[in-house]
Parts: structure tokens; C-alpha cells; sequence
């Protein structure tokens, strides 16, 4: 024990120090040691006061998530606060790095808390679909009020030291080293007689009528897009506890709500993912030494352009952002100024600091402005040559150690690599609209990308927060090219008799933000009819509207219509009339389809693709296309993405539906993988690969 607890004394202090890497999690035998630890504290009379911190890089930084869903083995964290709030001698928790879940709740039985200035402190619990189960929903509103407590709690959100400290959720901020201020804390406080627990302190709780009604308020306003999640719905139930009930009876029920949500299918989803998305940046060769990025060019300030030069700038990055021209330069510059004021306005970043954010980002013409760049992004219209030509020149103009990636949703990367003088110094890094906001980054491995090349990819994908997935190059990589299984399945299923609005509505049910043809709206309904005309195939519907000039919200109309100025979709009888006309010339019978049966012949064409790109290796695991779309294409996470639903489901059924949809349609193409077929008949699942 210990190797995860070291024991010393300073004076009359004694010193408790957590050393569990990489983040310090409470394992079992961390949880173990520490109780150990605390009785020998309060037996031991030269010992007058302890301190908890850590060894590394953090502070606790949660619960052991590999440990949620199996036995629970005792001394758990509750105990070891149950502990805490039996002390006779106060004890001091020195906070830094990431102070999260469970972490805090440990903080949180502490008497007392100081925080290096650079730490975040929060409740990410219901990211994986969870309550804090320690005490965290009864003690921080004591801490900080209940309006604080629940935003924390519920948004997952954690918050910085700074503001801890102006909450009262800690006691002192350390300017200077951390070490030596914690120590002149427990030493002032072991003075104090008795410690002061925060079970014991319900000032910030009572509630008076208007204080009650301000928290049903925000609790709605922050539940409103859970969208079928129930952990949101449960921190409040929790939050509310510390409000109605006596703090025991608050433990106990947290306890009740965390022990089923642990328990369900929700957060084991949620839990699957959290380790998914550590997993889909790693692999044979992927773990070479980043080289340094400061300096970033993005070519083209278009819609992904300027989203992506706003995810650098927002990440602290300087970014030049090229264009041919002035005038289109101009157009890019003021969507990212519009983007920050928005910002502004809603609160999200103060004026100073989107002012800031904004003039990171320096406009200019000229490829040749890329060249002292560290880092490349070509952003340019998505067409080949363009792009080929594009690259070609930068790899001309810029430094032989600097990277270069193409941001590309479909093209062949190896192709437009080997255009040029270096095709090592080539990948794709495929950003998804709106570029700062989506959080998936499919980096594209090309056959010659240099392994420091793809590691310094991720590493920079990761410190714009977001999600980086290596995938192989292929048409449409991972995401796109399953995405259009699912176009072609929903133009199917309007024809078989589905109106679009029907489509939607069984999509949203599922558990999607919104359904395929709103989405198809969002983004212009012109690119696919392009790309489909450049590849001499037809889609009756969505060609005749937009031969009918409706590309979507940016025309007004397009499988629904938009008032003036609206983003609401309303059904339009044209469209009904263009479906209907469609299902005739087809020589179809239009029937009604449930909503089930419109999910399943939406979705299960899509995982067949699924199981091809696992079999032709353009994603390494099961997992990494999970990630892939819950994080791109807005698959509900509480259902684990598209495979690990395929295996909730069963392969075999999946396989029958298909081959049925197959013949149905006579259509070759939904024929099952063969992949899927033999997992079917071996009575596997995908992630058994
Ligand atoms: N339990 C178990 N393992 C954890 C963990 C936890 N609470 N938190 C992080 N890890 C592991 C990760 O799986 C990863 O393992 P790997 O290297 O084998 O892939 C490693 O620690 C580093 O985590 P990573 O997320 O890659 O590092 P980071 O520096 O980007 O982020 C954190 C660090 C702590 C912010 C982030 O890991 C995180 O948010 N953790 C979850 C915190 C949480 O939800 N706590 C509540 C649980 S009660």
C-alpha cells in the first residue's frame, strides 16, 4: 500500500500524498490506505493536523472508472469521507491540476481546501451518465449555494480556482508554491480546536420562496437538451435532496439514484465511450514525439476555414488565414468576428477575451504568407485538383519539417500526397461544420505519413479539445462513408411511403439531435446532387428538388420550408407531392413504415458499412467508429455509437434484416459483409475482434 500512499511529518503535520498515476484516481487500495492512514493520524498525539495532496501531474482526479460496474469493494470513498467527518484533527486538501468527481467529493470531506490558481475543480460524473456518489450532491451546495451546485452538477462543467474561491468552495488560493502554503494552512487550523465539517453547515441552503423558484428554473433551463439522457434529470433529483431532506437521508438517497444509473445501460454506454475516445488516437506507430506547433496556417476562409482557424485561436494558437483574394479574405474575417461577438453576447467569453481570441487570427493574400507556418491546415473547396494544386505549392513554399494536412470530407489523400515533393509530411485532418464546435477530428493516415507527422496531429487535435480518430484513406474515410448508407436508406424509405417529417421525428426519437433531412437542409442539398451528377448516380427525390431550386435552409426550402429569417423546418405539400410522384414513377405502392422500421433501414445499412471498413481496415477497432459517430454525427451517446448498438442488438438479427432488405429492394449493395456474417454465424459481436 505503500506505492499509492506515501506517509510523512512535517512537525506536527502529517502529510498524506496520493501517488496513483497518470491522474490519482481513488482505486481500491488508494481508498484502503488513506482510512489506514486517517485512524493512525487521529491515534498518533504528536500529530496535530494532516494534509492530503498528490504526487504527479493532479490531484484526485475522479473514481477509478474501470472500477464502476464491477463489485464494489469496501473501504469505498464514502467511507473514507464517513472517516474524514469523524476526525478530531483537522485535515487540509492541496488542490492543482484537475480536481474532478470524485476527487472533489474527497476535497469536499476535507475541513479544509487550498487550490493552486491553475486548477479546475468540477463534477464531470454525468458525462458518463452518473451522479457524484460520494456526497458530492449534498456537501457542494453546502459549499457554494444550491444554483452553483446544481449548474456544476449538471452541466459536468468544471470551474476554475479563482472562481472556487469567490463560491467558498475553497478556502485559499495559493499565489506562491503550493507545498509550503498548504503546510502554513493545516498549521493555523490545528490551532482551532475541533474541525468543521460541511455536513454540519446548512447556511447556503435555506431556500427561501423566490430562492426556490430560481432553482426550478435553472434546473429546467439546464435539463432542456438532455434529449432521452437521465443523468441530467437526476443531478437535479439529487441537487434537490440537499434541499428537502435532512443530509443523511440526502447521502442516502444520491446513493439509491448513483447505485441504478451505475447499474444501467445508460452510463455503461457513456463509460465505453469515455475509454473509446482515449483509445481511437493510438496504435502501431502512433506514438512518435510530436513536433512543436506555435505557428498554424489555414488555407481558405471559407465555412471550414474560418471554423477552424476559430478552434486554434480559441486553443491560444496565433493562425494566418490565406486567401486568393481580398474580398473573400474580408468575408472570412468578419464570420469570425460575427462568431466572437456571438459569442460575447451569450456570456460565453467576456468582451475582452473574444477581442483577444479575434485578433489571433491575421487575414492575408498570398500562399506564400504559409511559409514560416509550423503546421498547415488546407481548407480549400473540396475538389481535387484544386486541393492537388494547393498542396502541391505549399509543399514548395514551406519549411521540410513543417506539417501539412488537408481538410478533406471524401478525397483520396494518398492521391493528392503523392502530387507533391513530400508526401511524408502529408495526412488529412477531417474537421466536421462547424469547426470549432464539433468535436471529432477523423485524422486521415496516408500510406506515407510520417509517424512524427500523425503524432503531431493528434497532439494538436487534442489541445483544440477535441477528438481525434485515426482512420485509413478510402472514399469518405470512416464517418462519410457510412453517412451515405444512410442518405441513400432515407430516400429509399420515401419512396416505400415515409413522408420526410416521419423520417425525422423516428430519427429524434431515436435519440439523434435532429433527423437526416432536417440535417440535409442544414447543409445544402447542391454538394450531393453535385457529387452525384460528377458520378453519374440518381436519387429521384432529393435530384428533383433540387432541380426545383430547393438546396435547403439556404434557399428557404428544401425537404421542408423555412419563413423568412426561421430555422424552424415546416412540412411543405410540394415536397409531399415530389415523394409521392417519385413513389409512383418508381412503380411503388406507398404503405405506412412505423418508426422502428424506418430506424432499422436507416441504421442497419450503415453498420453493414461499418463492418466493411472494419474488414478492409480503414478503422483499426470497433470502438474508434463508435467514437466516430457519437462525436461527428450526433449518434445519442447514451446508446455507445453504431457498433456497440449493432451488438446490443444481435448480429444475427441484424444479418437477417438485411439479406430481407436486400431481397425486398433488390438491391446487392444491402447484402450483409461478410465480416458480419461470420460473427453472426460464430455468435460474436464486433467488439470481440
Ligand atoms: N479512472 C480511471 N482512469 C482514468 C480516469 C479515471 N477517473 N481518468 C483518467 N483516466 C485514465 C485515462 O483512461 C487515460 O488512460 P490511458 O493513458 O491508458 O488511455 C489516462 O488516465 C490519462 O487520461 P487522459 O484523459 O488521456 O488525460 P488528459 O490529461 O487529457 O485528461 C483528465 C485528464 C483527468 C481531465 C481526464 O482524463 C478526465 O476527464 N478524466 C475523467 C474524470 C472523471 O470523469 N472523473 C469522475 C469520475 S468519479
Amino acid at each position: 500500500m505503500g506505492q499509492v500512499l506515501n506517509v510523512r511529518q512535517q512537525g506536527a503535520i502529517a502529510i498524506l500524498e496520493i501517488d496513483n498515476p497518470p491522474v490519482n484516481a481513488l482505486s481500491h487500495a488508494v481508498r484502503a490506505a488513506l482510512v489506514e492512514a486517517l485512524d493512525s493520524v487521529d491515534r498518533d498525539p504528536a500529530i496535530d493536523a494532516a494534509i492530503i495532496t498528490c504526487a504527479g501531474r493532479t490531484f484526485v482526479a475522479g473514481s477509478d472508472i474501470r472500477e464502476f460496474g464491477k463489485p464494489r469493494q469496501p473501504p469505498l470513498l464514502s467511507d473514507v469521507i464517513d472517516r474524514l467527518d469523524a476526525m478530531s484533527k483537522p485535515v487540509v486538501a492541496a488542490l492543482f491540476g484537475t480536481t474532478l468527481g470524485g476527487g472533489l467529493e474527497l476535497a469536499l470531506g476535507c475541513h479544509h481546501r487550498i487550490a493552486a490558481p491553475a486548477t479546475r475543480l468540477g463534477f464531470p460524473e454525468v458525462k458518463l451518465g452518473l451522479i457524484p456518489g460520494a456526497g458530492g450532491t449534498q456537501r457542494l451546495p453546502r459549499a457554494v449555494g444550491p444554483e452553483t451546485a446544481l449548474t456544476m452538477i449538471v452541466t459536468g462543467e468544471p470551474i476554475m480556482a479563482e472562481a472556487a474561491f469567490a463560491h467558498g468552495l475553497v478556502d485559499e488560493l495559493a499565489d506562491g508554491d503550493l507545498q509550503e502554503a498548504v503546510i502554513a494552512l493545516a498549521q493555523r487550523v490545528a490551532k482551532r480546536g475541533a474541525p468543521r465539517r460541511l455536513r454540519d453547515d446548512a447556511a447556503k441552503l435555506a431556500a427561501n420562496g423566490d430562492e426556490r423558484a430560481r432553482f426550478d428554473a435553472t434546473a429546467q433551463a439546464l435539463t432542456k437538451r438532455a434529449r432521452g439522457l437521465k443523468a441530467p434529470h437526476a443531478c437535479v433529483d439529487a441537487v434537490r435532496s440537499a434541499l428537502d431532506l435532512p443530509f443523511d437521508e440526502g447521502l442516502e438517497h444520491e446513493r439509491a439514484i448513483f447505485r441504478e444509473l451505475v447499474a444501467g445501460d445508460q452510463s455503461k454506454a457513456q463509460r465505453y465511450i469515455f475509454f473509446a475516445e482515449r483509445a481511437a488516437a493510438k496504435g502501431p506507430g502512433l506514438d512518435a514525439k510530436p513536433r512543436p506547433v506555435e505557428r498554424v496556417a489555414i488555407i481558405g476562409a471559407g465555412t471550414m476555414g474560418h471554423g477552424i482557424a476559430v478552434a486554434f485561436a480559441d486553443a491560444g494558437l496565433a493562425v494566418t488565414l490565406i486567401e486568393t483574394d481580398e474580398d473573400t479574405l474580408q468575408r472570412g474575417l468578419e464570420a469570425v468576428a460575427a462568431i466572437y461577438a456571438g459569442a460575447a453576447k451569450r456570456g460565453q467569453l467576456t468582451p475582452g477575451e473574444a477581442e483577444n481570441r479575434r485578433t489571433r487570427i491575421r487575414g492575408v493574400v498570398g500562399l506564400r504568407e504559409a511559409a514560416d507556418a509550423d503546421l498547415m491546415v488546407e481548407a480549400v473547396f473540396e475538389d481535387f485538383d484544386l486541393k492537388r494544386d494547393v498542396l502541391a505549392e505549399l509543399a514548395t513554399l514551406t519549411r521540410p519539417d513543417a506539417v501539412l494536412a488537408t481538410n478533406t470530407s471524401y478525397l483520396d489523400v494518398d492521391a493528392l500526397a503523392s502530387a507533391t515533393d513530400r508526401p511524408a509530411a502529408i495526412l488529412g485532418m477531417h474537421f466536421f461544420s462547424p469547426a470549432n464546435v464539433m468535436r471529432l477530428v477523423e485524422i486521415v493516415r496516408g500510406a506515407k505519413s510520417a509517424p512524427d507527422v500523425l503524432a503531431t496531429a493528434i497532439a494538436i487535435a487534442r489541445r483544440l479539445g477535441k477528438v481525434p480518430a485515426v482512420v485509413g484513406n478510402g472514399h469518405g474515410f470512416v464517418g462519410n462513408r457510412m453517412l451515405r448508407q444512410r442518405s441513400a436508406a432515407a430516400e429509399q424509405v420515401l419512396l416505400a411511403g415515409a413522408l420526410p417529417h416521419e423520417v425525422d421525428a423516428a430519427m429524434e426519437a431515436f435519440g439523434f439531435p435532429m433527423g437526416p433531412f432536417a440535417v440535409a437542409d442544414l447543409a445544402g442539398l447542391d454538394i450531393g446532387w453535385r457529387m452525384r451528377k460528377a458520378q453519374g448516380l440518381k436519387a429521384p427525390i432529393a435530384d428533383a428538388l433540387c432541380e426545383a431550386g430547393r438546396f435547403g435552409q439556404k434557399s428557404g426550402k428544401g425537404y421542408y420550408s423555412y419563413a423568412s429569417g426561421s430555422r424552424t423546418p415546416e412540412r411543405d405539400a410540394g415536397v409531399e407531392a415530389i415523394v409521392v410522384e417519385a413513389s409512383r414513377r418508381a412503380g411503388i405502392t406507398r404503405r405506412a413504415l412505423s418508426g422502428d422500421e424506418i430506424v432499422e433501414r436507416l441504421l442497419f445499412p450503415m453498420i453493414n458499412e461499418g463492418a466493411r471498413i472494419l474488414e478492409e481496415r480503414i478503422a483499426a477497432r470497433a470502438s474508434d467508429i463508435d467514437v466516430i459517430w457519437v462525436n461527428g454525427y450526433g449518434w445519442p451517446v447514451w446508446r455507445g455509437g453504431p457498433i456497440y448498438y449493432a451488438d446490443a442488438i444481435g448480429l444475427a438479427s441484424i444479418r437477417d434484416k438485411l439479406v430481407a432488405m436486400a431481397e425486398a429492394s433488390d438491391d446487392e449493395s444491402l447484402m450483409p459483409a461478410p465480416l458480419l456474417v461470420r460473427l453472426a454465424e460464430e455468435g460474436r459481436t464486433f467488439h470481440s475482434l
